[in-house]
């Protein structure tokens, strides 16, 4: 790093809407990780680009700096080409369990590094700890062996990743700086380009239970992201789809791994089944492989053997009887008609407040709390019906989870229609 700049002119190029050099984004991002910008100059500048935005040249530089603060793996040793899928994070968005398994059965490697939940959405790794002794930490060479044997590694990324973003990621979240679109775009690319996946697909969710609540935000998103995959050689594609619901009919880790093991099992709820061999399908032809189809795979239990496999090769028992909470109350419905809307941002806050997700960091999870759905929208009910379970251990939660539930389900007249957004919204290549 040959050039040395002030971090205070960085910070006013951007206030004043200037376009940020590359040199300047180069050593902003690496002087930041060497601590040799402040956390508070770091917010400013993250302040400036929420409100005034930055170019592609300097979302792409960006993202450039913040792999190059890290290091970058290579999976070019293994027989078979690798793809991995990222969602944007939603409530109930268990399908990365079915879909990592199922597109290795299919011949395509997934070396998929997954975080863990922050507020109302889940992470992957909290609903794959619920399974008696699975290990979410391994190293490298840990992960590129079981990549060569079983073709499927769901685990958390070590730290060598990006550090750049895990500082900046951090910071974001306690400066109200999340939601910038650049920053957003190279904080999930910078990881998923220096994990070195050759194809990846995006799943961008859109709703009130994602981080894009309009179509044209997701949109936006995608759109960026997809240039920014493309840019580094990547072959990426982007579906834009539906949050304003929960994904099936399960809120919660160890609720969550049940219905995953139901879809492997060729059942499961039809969302979560079609959006996982919607991906399975992007993520095959992404990676070369369009011909091969993944509902076979699903139907004939080969997704299920690879899904034992991949859970025994990180210590997991695959038939150990899932952790169950200690207590349960029903929601039932108040009146009789059409079940127009089930708010999933509404859901993903009472099965947060029920244990299932963690306010800092540092908290634990309850595997077995969470909500599971009797009805999804556009299905009849009658009043004194069951619209939702909800699991705890600690019964002292239900109710801030049931004054989060207020509102949450709409119920209109016999006749009615609700007005939903398909599944798959939007793709974009
Ligand atoms: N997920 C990430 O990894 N980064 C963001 O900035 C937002 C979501």
């Amino acid at each position: 790093m040959s050039e040395v700049f002030d971090a205070v002119d960085v910070i006013i190029t951007k206030r004043d809407r200037g376009e940020l050099t590359d040199p300047q984004i180069d050593w902003v991002i690496d002087a930041y990780t060497r601590g040799v910008v402040a956390d508070e100059q770091m917010s400013a500048l993250a302040m400036a680009i929420l409100l005034n935005g930055m170019n592609p040249r300097e979302i792409s530089r960006w993202t450039g700096a913040m792999i190059a603060s890290g290091e970058r793996m290579d999976f070019s040793s293994l027989s078979r080409p690798t793809a991995d899928k990222h969602s944007t994070g939603g409530v109930g968005d268990k399908i990365t369990l079915p879909l990592a398994p199922l597109v290795a059965a299919c011949g395509v490697a997934v070396p998929q590094l997954s975080g863990r939940g922050l507020g109302h959405t889940g992470g992957t790794l909290d609903k794959l700890e619920a399974i008696p002794g699975w290990r979410a930490a391994l190293t490298n060479e840990q992960m590129l062996a079981q990549l060569d044997d079983v073709g499927a590694v769901i685990c958390a990324a070590g730290a060598g990743l990006a550090p750049a973003d895990k500082k900046l990621y951090a910071l974001r979240d306690v400066t109200g700086t999340v939601e910038a679109i650049p920053l957003i775009a190279s904080s999930i690319m910078s990881k998923k380009i220096a994990e070195g996946t050759g194809a990846l697909v995006l799943d961008v969710k859109v709703g009130s239970g994602a981080f894009m609540k309009s179509v044209d935000r997701a949109r936006e998103l995608a759109t960026t992201m997809v240039g920014l995959g493309k840019d580094a050689g990547v072959t990426t594609v982007a579906l834009v789809t539906n949050m304003q619901t929960p994904l099936g009919l399960t809120a919660g880790n160890a609720l969550e791994v049940r219905e995953s093991l139901e879809v492997l099992a060729g059942g499961g709820p039809a969302d979560v089944v079609e959006l996982t061999v919607v991906l399975a399908r992007e993520m095959l032809a992404a990676a070369g492989r369009p011909d091969v189809d993944p509902a076979k795979a699903l139907q004939d239990g080969r997704a299920m053997d690879v899904w034992r496999r991949m859970i025994q090769a990180q210590g997991g028992d695959p038939d150990a009887p899932l952790p169950v909470a200690r207590h349960t109350h029903e929601v039932l419905a108040e009146g009789s008609g059409v079940l127009t809307q089930l708010d999933a941002l509404k859901v993903g806050i009472a099965a947060w407040r029920l244990g299932a997700g963690r306010a800092r960091k540092e908290d634990p999870v309850q595997a077995g709390a969470g909500i599971e759905l009797h009805a999804k929208p556009g299905a009849m009910v009658r009043a004194g019906e069951r619209l939702m379970t909800l699991h705890t251990d600690t019964p002292e939660r239900f109710e801030r989870a049931l004054a989060a539930l207020e509102g949450a389900a709409f119920i209109a007249p016999e006749g009615s229609r609700p007005d939903l957004l398909p599944l798959v919204i939007d793709r974009i290549a």
